[in-house]
């Protein structure tokens, strides 16, 4: 994997728009080495309409000098319902955001003037493919639907581009959304296994590593008193439900930093450890639905199962919280 840290990358996020994709995002807006070519979404966390939303949000809060295309893509899942995370990232996937107001009584977030492209993102990412080729990284921040349907429309363009670097899965510890399956995988396991079958290089940023990544509640407000800005008055506004969730549910007030930890592997390869294992995505299991089951047997036999995706399982987390830290505070 090229190492990114003293060049900036065409790349492409794909995101479902909930409160880690937006931290992510902010990382994204403010790293010179990211030239971000474009947005795309999907439904996930919440549905593509107020995930497309959620990411102009983000962008008027950062004011990027350029601002990138923002293209929405798949309402649903390739075959299964749509499920999403609306009570752990709140109904609008951003922690109930008109909740906050000014001093004036005025909305703090007010009504966007920003809207997404009238391009569809699936088109979007077949054009990127074939522009930027091997130079194109795409980070996915939510279920695989939009890459998959790219690569179901035309598998011979979207195979040009260099890697996809997924957050997802999870292979030594237990799922979130249930024991056996991680939520990104869990909502779209089908389009999950058309990425794992594509031949496109891939690096899995799993919970192995994205649970070692925590984000402390006195951190974020720490940051809002130390740096006050709109960036981090907005990061303590929208983690604020999200942490709660955290809180309440597994004692720990906070919350993970998934999505961060996945655009921060783009920037620097160097902050994981990472294994190349063969992995299949379970589509059909009564319980294991959206298992990512990695082959680990010493004596795997590789010309029946040849690997196809490098392993996030350690992550050096100082080192990736201080790049965070840089980018958001
Ligand atoms: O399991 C965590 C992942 O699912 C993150 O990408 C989060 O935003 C949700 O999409
Ligand atoms: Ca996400």
């Amino acid at each position: 994997m090229t190492n990114l840290s003293n060049q900036s990358t065409p790349l492409i996020i794909d995101t479902d728009g909930g409160v880690d994709d937006a931290l992510a995002l902010i990382m994204a807006l403010n790293s010179p080495q990211i030239d971000l070519k474009a947005i795309t979404v999907l439904a996930g966390n919440i549905d593509v309409d107020r995930a497309a939303k959620n990411v102009l949000r983000v962008i008027s809060i950062v004011e990027p000098d350029k601002i990138p295309t923002v293209a929405k893509g798949c309402e649903k899942p390739l075959v299964n319902p749509p499920f999403n995370a609306a009570g752990i990232h709140g109904t609008d996937g951003l922690g109930e955001l008109y909740r906050f107001q000014q001093a004036d009584g005025s909305p703090r977030y007010p009504q966007l003037t920003l809207e997404p492209a009238d391009e569809n993102a699936i088109d979007i990412l077949l054009k990127a493919a074939q522009n930027y080729g091997e130079n194109l990284t795409i980070v996915a921040l939510g279920p695989l639907t939009n890459i998959a349907t790219a690569l179901q429309q035309d598998a011979e363009t979207m195979k040009k581009i260099g890697r996809i670097i997924i957050m997802g899965g999870a292979v030594k510890v237990p799922g979130n959304i249930s024991a056996a399956a991680e939520f990104n995988f869990f909502v779209d396991p089908h389009a999950a296994q058309v990425v794992m079958e594509s031949g496109i290089p891939l690096t899995l940023v799993g919970l192995d590593v994205a649970m070692k990544a925590p984000l402390p509640r006195a951190v974020v407000e720490e940051n809002l008193q130390k740096h006050p800005s709109k960036i981090t008055q907005f990061i303590a506004d929208c983690t604020e439900i999200y942490m709660a969730f955290y809180r309440d549910n597994e004692g720990f007030y906070g919350c993970y930093l998934h999505d961060p930890l996945a655009l921060a592997v783009a920037i620097d390869p160097s902050l994981v450890k990472t294994e190349l294992l063969y992995m299949v995505v379970e589509t059909e299991g009564r319980f294991t639905k959206g298992l990512s089951l990695a082959d680990l047997r010493d004596r795997r036999d590789e010309s029946e199962n040849p690997p196809n995706i490098d392993v996030c399982l350690d992550v050096d987390t100082q080192k990736f919280l201080q790049l965070f830290e840089q980018l958001v505070a």
